[in-house]
């Protein structure tokens, strides 16, 4: 009687073994994609945006020529009249670095106060944002991350809008 039952527990036993996963594809696959997931996710935040578009220089030089280009836009041209265009140039540079993810820290004034008096219509922040796409483009921003710029600067229109 004895026996039988000792032989009963480790029949039990042996077939509970048998309900742990022995196939050992399943458990180091999973890993593998988890790294993988990590690796990709990792992959691409190691680089920022400031430094896929080359840094500050490509950051200067698309602003210059972005508000070159507003100041002869007969849309919005005028509303710089009596703007202080380098400082305008240096505040948007460090804001878009600092978007980006470069090294800086913008210390201008927040767009609703800077823009309050302007009554900036939506057809003159699309003026805007169509010249410094163009500037991109004329500066050698490649075409993805242009679209990157412009939907970190996109969220800003409802604090400049007035009407
Ligand atoms: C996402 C779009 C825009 C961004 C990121 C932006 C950013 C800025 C920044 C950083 C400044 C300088 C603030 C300072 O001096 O501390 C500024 C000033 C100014 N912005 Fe914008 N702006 C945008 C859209 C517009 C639009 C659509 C207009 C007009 C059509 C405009 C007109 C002006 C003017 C006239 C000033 C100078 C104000 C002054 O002289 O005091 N901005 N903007």
């Amino acid at each position: 009687m004895y026996c039988r039952i000792m032989f009963l527990l480790l029949s039990l036993a042996l077939v509970g073994c048998g309900t742990v996963p022995t196939n050992d594809t399943d458990g180091p696959s999973d890993l593998k994609n988890y790294d993988r997931t990590l690796y990709e996710r990792l992959g691409t935040e190691r680089s920022s945006l400031y430094d896929r578009l080359g840094g500050r220089d490509t950051i200067v030089s698309f602003v210059d020529v972005g508000v070159e280009r507003v100041l002869v836009n007969p849309e919005i041209g005028f509303l710089f009249d009596n703007t202080d265009i380098d400082n305008l140039k240096f505040q948007l540079t460090e804001q878009i670095c600092e978007l980006t993810g470069g090294p800086c820290r913008y210390e201008g004034m927040d767009m609703e106060s800077a823009h309050f008096d302007l009554d900036i219509s939506a057809r003159e922040f699309n003026a805007l944002v169509e010249d410094f796409q163009i500037a991109m483009r004329q500066t050698g921003v490649p075409y993805r991350l242009e679209n990157q710029v412009i939907a970190l600067l996109a969220p800003m229109k409802p604090a400049m809008l007035h009407r």
